[in-house]
């Protein structure tokens, strides 16, 4: 049985920033914490809690220590909280992420309405809508745009795992909207790039096998794409969920990891699988 991993399967690069700097602050002394879970991967969550990093919701009773800012960032509120509370701060937020909160700073500031696209219950974008100063909405997709309120100076920013076609969307309605508008695309690729490659993939195997956490929306959708070209889609967190009988038949099979799933889970997976392989070749 011939196994394809995808080129860019895995960890992107403010997932494997954060979680490098996640280790680092756990190999120090003191109490460490992380506000919610660092990355969308239990078992990753799990390693740093068998280090002593502790999950908090909020910080309250927190006094001393260390708190990480996971990927994909928190509120102004919240970090400003943390800072008041002495605590010392490990900022793990990805830069890109960072970025569009400083757009949304900077375009508040300079009077314009703020137009985040993105999924409003979403942890990345409330970190983003919380840096403006003034007016901001957020909206999923163009139709939603097209209720927003006349602007005299609209300012758009993304969430950064958005789809291009969305921002471009919102983006129309908002020129009808506005007298001035500035756009920022704020997009990081790391998700559509894996989605390419995983659907390449699925089309030229016989089965496909996408690791990553169950709370984990890219992984989710990674697995959702696969399984619209390859209906033998597994979605799996660990290799002990692997079973013998999928891979009855296959010659070929295909194995894809979401953004935040760390290497060790993936090199587990294929080994697993081998051996599946080499039990069947007697
Ligand atoms: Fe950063 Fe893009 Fe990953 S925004 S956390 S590199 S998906």
């Amino acid at each position: 049985m011939e196994i394809l991993l995808a080129k860019r399967a895995g960890f992107c690069f403010g997932v494997k920033r954060a979680t490098q700097m996640a280790f680092e602050a756990a190999e120090k002394e003191g109490e460490t914490f992380t506000l919610g879970p660092i990355i969308h991967s239990p078992q990753v969550v799990q390693r740093l809690e068998g280090m002593g990093v502790k999950v908090l919701s909020d910080l309250e009773g927190i006094g001393n220590g260390t708190v990480i800012i996971r990927s994909h960032g928190v509120t102004s509120a919240e970090l400003e909280d943390a800072v008041r509370r002495q605590l010392e701060v490990v900022d793990a937020t990805c830069p890109f992420v960072k970025k569009a909160q400083e757009h949304v700073k900077r375009l508040s500031h300079d009077g314009y309405t703020v137009v985040v696209v993105g999924d409003a219950d979403h942890p990345e974008v409330q970190g983003i809508v919380s840096y403006a100063e003034g007016p901001v909405h957020v909206v999923g997709s163009g139709e939603e745009a097209a209720r927003l309120p006349n602007m005299k100076k609209v300012g758009v920013v993304a969430q950064t795992t958005q789809s291009f076609e969305t921002l471009k969307n919102v983006v129309k309605e908002c020129l009808l909207k506005g007298g001035e508008i500035r756009v920022f695309n704020t997009i990081c690729d790391a998700t559509a790039v894996r989605q390419d490659e995983a659907k390449a993939l699925a089309r030229e195997v016989d089965c496909m096998i996408v690791i990553g956490g169950f709370n984990s929306a890219n992984t989710k959708r990674l697995a959702e794409v696969c399984s619209e070209l390859q209906p033998r889609t597994y979605h799996i967190e660990t290799a002990q969920e692997l079973d013998a009988s999928w891979f009855q038949g296959v010659e070929r099979v295909g194995v894809t990891a979401g953004a935040s799933t760390p290497k060790w889970l993936i090199d587990e997976v294929i080994e697993r699988i081998q051996e599946f392989d080499n039990k069947k070749k007697g």
